[in-house]
């Protein structure tokens, strides 16, 4: 593609301004982990209670994304790069509009999350890593494809048959095996509270 005519717009609503209107910074917070390890149950606790207090949120999830932008993709070590690319770029414009991004995304593979850290400013940022053995997160599954996964009928699934690399300094570890939902979305309330974003 040739980007020579292609040029920023240059805005003129400033970052500060808008931090004003919501009555806090914009950030996300990244859920990590094996499917059914309760990312997005916690995210979408937070965004709920986030939301009662005024703030300006949103919440994106994989299955949800894989329905629309990411229809496209499948779940090869290539595709699977590109879907958290794509999401990093959704997610950095929601942030730069001030929202509050809970982002609940497998995103197993660690140069992948550390590429999306790289596209914001330090502070606003926050890795959460739901650390919960597969084992746990197939007996808890609802949607039935760890067994679909063990039996080979889903290919490259994340624990199983595709690799999962833990975040080596995430700003929160969760252990979801023995840690409740709300337990743990007080967790990230008070990590967004310590970090001055709420
Ligand atoms: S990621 O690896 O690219 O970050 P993402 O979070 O978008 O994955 O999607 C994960 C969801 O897709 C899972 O919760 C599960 O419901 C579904 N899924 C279907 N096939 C697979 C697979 N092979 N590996 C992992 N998840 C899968």
């Amino acid at each position: 593609m040739n980007k020579n005519n292609i040029t920023w717009h240059n805005v003129l609503v400033s970052g500060e301004e808008r931090e004003k209107l919501h009555g806090h910074k914009g950030a996300v917070v990244w859920f990590t982990g094996l499917s059914a390890s309760g990312k997005s149950t916690v995210a979408h606790i937070v965004e709920k209670e986030l939301f009662s207090r005024g703030c300006s949120t949103y919440v994106f999830d994989g299955d949800n994304v894989r329905h629309g932008l990411c229809s496209d993709l499948a779940f090869s070590a290539a595709d699977r790069t590109e879907n958290i690319r794509r999401i990093g770029e959704m997610v950095k414009l929601f942030v730069d509009a001030g929202i509050i991004v809970l982002a609940a995304f497998i995103s197993p593979f660690r140069k992948d999350r550390d590429r999306i850290r790289s596209l914001f400013k330090e502070g606003i940022f926050f890795e959460v890593y739901m650390n919960c053995p597969a084992e746990i997160c197939s007996k808890r599954d609802k949607k039935g494809i760890y067994e679909k996964a063990k039996a080979g009928i889903i290919k490259e699934f994340t624990g199983i048959s595709s690799p999962y690399e833990p975040p080596l300094s995430p700003e929160l570890v969760i252990d979801s095996a023995e840690t409740g939902a709300d337990e743990a979305a007080g967790k990230v309330k008070l990590l967004l509270e310590q970090g001055k974003i709420i």
